[in-house]
């Protein structure tokens, strides 16, 4: 006889993957419960990651458009102030409202939310804080967690992860990121903004590794022109607690003399790990590798029959819309559909300002692949509405395959940049050529012209340079 389960799936954690992932098998027609251990749904991105962190990037450009940019425009406003206090609340309000819309849906489409910690016991079995539940199919999707940093004892609020970052009750005089990777520039703009000191310590010899090249390089410029300190080149090998704040010990990654930084709260942001321990996965038979990492197929099966994983325990982008294409594409697999993701095509956005948003290839990694290709690029200093905005740096770079015409890689920094990246990454879903992009009639004046110009530019036909 066919064993009798509690639920069809079960999916461990609802954060971006997990509760997508639920919501989409719901949809399909199955019994779906999901675990969280967190007080509520949504995981890391709707409670201490994307949201919060987009909701306090929005209001520090405020400030700082208030305070800086705003004179520029003929408005002249006195006694600026900040309340960090409400501007905090306000961050709350905005996680709420999420958190809570996640909890509609799960009503809405019936899925359980089993409150507590799963742990998996094998094939078809998990506890949720000791209690044995059943499912003939169980997603772990239990997301990441800071990476360590030794000799950097985190405390959440004078040495801090993005989560403390997140936090703090007063605007630091000096602040120290650790980092200079995503977290670190986002957060690290937040507080610049707000009036501290931002010092970026840097391993690399640049910001951003893995973004193109080019691009990285004007990021970094109009960075430091924006007056974000850097010390690239360098690794944090100490950090001590003093009366006064933290004192940090810092050595070119080359080797070389030791110096000394101070300031008033260091935040510790060199990428994130898979959560994959303590929750029984090796003893049942889940393999990981190297980085802990719960090791899958290209259908997100474990080594495990009946277990499988998405989202940012398993490889790739450490992004939430990955988390959740995966989460539906599993779902879909489950119901015996075709679920697919197509990972050449994940757009990555960093929203500091400007924002830079890239999606496919960069030029490194063609250069490396011995792939022939063509560049055009278009900068907003030439386009009509970044300067009525008043929004010039950046520019948008479109790489495209050298005979078939085939866009392998946008690449934009300026304003807007994040959103503009859709119209990239779906032109690359549908495969198209930089012709198509450049023949796509655009509104004007939109920022978005300055990507069809690159598209020009790809046969050097722009017309606006
Ligand atoms: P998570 O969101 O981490 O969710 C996993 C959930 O599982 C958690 O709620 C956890 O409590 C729960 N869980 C784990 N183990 C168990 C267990 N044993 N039992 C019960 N529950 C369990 N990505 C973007 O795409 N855009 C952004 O702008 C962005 N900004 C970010 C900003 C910050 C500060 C941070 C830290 C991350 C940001 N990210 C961003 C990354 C994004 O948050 C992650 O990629 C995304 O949350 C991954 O989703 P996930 O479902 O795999 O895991
Ligand atoms: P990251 O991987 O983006 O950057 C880490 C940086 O730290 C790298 O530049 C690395 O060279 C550097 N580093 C590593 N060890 C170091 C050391 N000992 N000393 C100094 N520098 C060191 O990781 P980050 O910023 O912590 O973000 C984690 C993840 O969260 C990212 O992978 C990203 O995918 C996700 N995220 C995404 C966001 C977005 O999409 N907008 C926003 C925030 C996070």
């Amino acid at each position: 006889a066919e064993t009798e389960y509690d639920y069809d799936v079960l999916v461990i954690g609802a954060g971006p993957g997990g509760y997508v992932c639920a919501i989409r098998a719901a949809q399909l027609g199955f019994k779906v419960a999901c675990v969280e251990k967190r007080a509520t749904l949504g995981g890391t991105c709707l409670n201490v990651g994307c949201i919060p962190s987009k909701a306090l990037l929005q209001s520090s450009e405020n400030y700082h458009a208030a305070t800086h940019d705003y004179a520029g425009h003929g408005i002249l406003i006195d006694g600026v102030r900040l309340d960090l206090a409400r501007m905090m609340a306000r961050k709350g309000e905005v996680v709420e409202a999420n958190v809570k819309g996640v909890e509609f849906l799960f009503k809405k489409n019936k899925v359980t939310w089993l409150k507590g910690f799963a742990k998996l016991e094998g094939t078809g079995r998990v506890t949720v804080d000791g209690k044995p539940v059943t499912a003939r199919h169980i997603v772990i999707a239990s997301g990441s967690d800071s990476a360590d940093l030794p000799g950097v004892t985190v405390d959440e609020k004078t040495i801090v992860t993005s989560t403390g970052a997140l936090e703090l009750s007063a605007v630091p005089k000096r602040l120290v990121v650790i980092g200079g990777g995503v977290i670190g520039l986002e957060l690290g703009s937040v507080w610049k903004r707000l009036g501290a000191e931002v010092t970026v310590v840097e391993f690399l010899d640049r910001l951003v590794p893995g973004t193109d090249g080019e691009i990285a390089k004007q990021f970094q410029r109009i960075l430091a022109r924006q007056g974000l300190g850097m010390k690239l080149g360098h690794k944090v090998t100490k950090a001590e607690k003093t009366a006064q704040g933290v004192l940090l010990t810092i050595e070119p990654t080359a080797g070389g003399e030791a110096e000394t930084l101070e300031c008033d709260v260091v935040l510790l942001s060199i990428g994130r790990v898979a959560a994959s321990r303590n929750m029984g996965l090796e003893e049942a038979g889940v393999a990981l590798d190297a980085r802990g990492r719960i090791v899958t197929d290209a259908h997100f099966a474990t080594s495990l029959p009946g277990v499988y994983a998405i989202g940012d325990v398993i490889a790739g982008p450490m992004l939430a819309h990955k988390a959740e294409d995966e989460g539906v594409a599993l779902a879909e697999i489950l119901a015996g559909q075709k679920g697919h993701v197509n990972y050449d095509a994940i757009p990555s956005v960093v929203y500091t300002w400007p924002e830079v948003a890239t999606v496919g290839r960069t030029e490194e990694s063609l250069k490396e692949a011995g792939i022939n290709y063509k560049v055009g690029k278009f900068p907003f200093m030439a386009n009509g509405r970044a300067r009525a905005m008043g929004m010039t740096d950046g520019f948008v770079k479109i790489l495209a395959d050298a005979a078939s015409d085939r866009v392998l890689g946008v690449h934009i920094i300026g304003p807007g940049a994040g959103e503009m990246i859709a119209e990239a990454t779906l032109a690359m879903e549908f495969g198209a050529s930089s012709e198509d992009v450049a023949r796509t009639c655009h509104a004007h004046p939109t920022l978005s012209e300055a990507v069809k110009e690159a598209a020009l530019d790809v046969e050097k036909r722009a017309i606006h340079i």
